[in-house]
């Protein structure tokens, strides 16, 4: 599964991601700048924060209330903002732009 990262200095990324393992954690497996998850994936962190690009946001199940409440503490949401450990990768996904965000402070 190709995934495409955009990290926070504007740099494209590409990475094989296996089916089933999150986007934070191709991300981080494969040392994509941007992606700092520290909590490890437990959703108690949200410095996975990345926007997803359409048509591949529509295709994601709907954030969780406790994905919701752990991105009021990030930086920059928006819209299409996301917690990446909380999105499995899919065959749906496959070309799914990612782009990080300016920081994760
Ligand atoms: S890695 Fe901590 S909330 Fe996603």
């Amino acid at each position: 599964m190709k995934i495409n990262y955009v990290t926070p200095a504007g740099e494209a990324v590409t990475v094989n991601a296996e089916l089933g393992e999150s986007l934070m954690e191709a991300a981080v497996r494969n040392g994509v700048d941007g992606i700092v998850a520290a909590c490890g994936g437990c959703l108690s962190c949200a410095t996975c924060h990345a926007y997803i690009d359409e048509p591949w946001l529509s295709k994601i199940d709907p954030q969780s209330q406790t994905e919701k409440d752990m991105l009021d503490y990030a930086s920059h949401v928006e819209p299409d903002s996301r917690l990446t450990c909380q999105v499995p990768v899919t065959a749906e996904l496959e070309g799914v732009i990612v782009r990080t965000p300016p920081s994760q402070d």
